[in-house]
């Protein structure tokens, strides 16, 4: 695992409190590496065969799969702990941050900006805007998306940080450090997508919807660093780590409480926008909305590029992937799986010969990492004509 890049509003762990994390992580690994592969084993051969001794056919659809796999001992036992893995990740996570967290606190009232956009300060740390009168959508409220308690928005005590710190270090370890040192690797992957598939394309104006703690829109801050770079959630603590993290790591980004659905940007304000991992946390009358509102932001012959996650081709791996929506509180993901993306855009108001929806993986040259190039990525892009 590569390093993580400790910065100033990384909670640090004293010697139990990095044992368990380390054991969170390893735990985690032994689980996808050689517990999960069991899953996949077992169906094809017991509960496959089951099935088609039973009813003369093979299962037709992933929720036949479900009630067919969901009895499966293995299967049951693989379940348990992935639930387990899930809950002792955000425990080992929340005590050190519990622990510093005046400290945080003061950390981040330190670097808070607030204000004139005009300022040295601003060209150099960036701004933060909250709007404590913003509606969180229900599809943050209703649930603790992927079981983080209080989910992204919840304050918990006044200036709270906390879900900023339990995210950035979480993230690190529910991807077993395949994110990169400054969890940057979906910047990097959706930088490396522009810089081949648009190589002319260089924006002076960027906005990254749903951008937590600003590790991806760090990414691009850095590597067009001339361009003004905005981030918009509608989470006010990540927010507010985002804001101190970004100061701490010296990039100068403007942070505002948001609703990508309807946000306070005038029309054609951005030449580009960008998401990661947003768009299956929303809702399915959230999506075409914010889709829309990409839309009305872009200026003519502006672009748009969201990195999703597949939801799998078999059945079998699509059962998989829905297992984050029934046990992980990613009740959207699993409808992610059906939705055609490019109808969603045409929705909110794109031209169909300027969408493309590609599953991608970097090109080693183009996006110079030397992790994590297993993975493939589905990318939603289109221009406003
Ligand atoms: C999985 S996190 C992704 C964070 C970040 N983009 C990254 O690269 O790791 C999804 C984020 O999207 C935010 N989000 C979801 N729906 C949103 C909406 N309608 N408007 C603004 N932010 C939203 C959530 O609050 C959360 O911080």
């Amino acid at each position: 695992m590569l390093k993580f890049l400790s910065h100033a509003m990384l909670p640090t762990v004293n010697h139990d409190e990095q044992s368990r994390q380390d054991f969170v992580s390893a735990f985690r690994s032994h689980l996808s590496s050689e517990v999960m592969p069991g899953v996949y084993k077992v169906f094809k051969s017991r509960v496959e065969p089951f099935f088609h001794a039973k009813n003369g056919r093979l299962p037709a659809n992933e929720q036949e799969v479900r009630k067919a796999m969901t009895v499966d001992p293995f299967y049951q036992f693989w379940s348990a702990m992935q639930r387990r893995s899930q809950e002792m990740l955000w425990e080992a996570v929340i005590d050190p941050t519990e622990r510093q967290l005046p400290d945080l606190i003061k950390q981040a009232i330190s670097k808070e900006n607030i204000g004139s956009k005009k300022t040295m300060r601003s060209k150099r740390i960036g701004t933060l805007q909250l709007d404590p009168t913003l509606n969180i959508p229900r599809y943050h409220t209703a649930v603790d998306i992927h079981l983080q308690p209080g989910g992204y928005h919840t304050d918990f005590t006044a200036h709270d940080v906390a879900a900023g710190a339990i995210y950035d270090k979480g993230i690190n370890l529910y991807m077993g450090g395949a994110l990169g040192p400054e969890n940057n690797l979906m910047g990097d992957i959706l930088i490396a997508y522009l810089r081949e598939k648009y190589p002319k394309f260089k924006p002076n104006k960027i906005l990254d919807m749903g951008c937590a703690i600003g590790n991806s829109t760090l990414i691009w801050g850095r590597a067009f660093n001339n361009a003004k770079v905005h981030g918009i959630d509608v989470g006010a603590p990540v927010l507010r780590y985002a804001h101190a993290r970004a100061a701490a790591l010296g990039v100068p980004i403007h942070f505002s409480q948001e609703n990508a659905e309807h946000t306070n940007f005038a029309l054609g304000s951005f030449d580009l926008i960008v998401s990661h991992i947003v768009l299956h946390e929303t809702s399915r009358s959230a999506l075409p909305r914010i889709l829309g509102e990409c839309h009305r932001l872009l200026r003519p012959g502006g672009l748009m590029l969201h990195l999703e996650i597949p939801r799998g081709k078999t059945l079998m791996e699509q059962f998989m992937h829905n297992w984050e929506s029934f046990n992980n509180n990613e009740t959207f993901a699993r409808y992610m799986t059906h939705i055609d993306l490019q109808i969603e855009a045409i929705k909110g108001g794109f031209v169909k010969k300027f969408i493309t929806v590609d599953e991608w993986f970097p090109d080693m040259d183009v996006g110079k990492m030397n992790y994590a190039d297993n993975f493939f990525w589905k990318i939603l892009a289109a221009e406003r004509e």
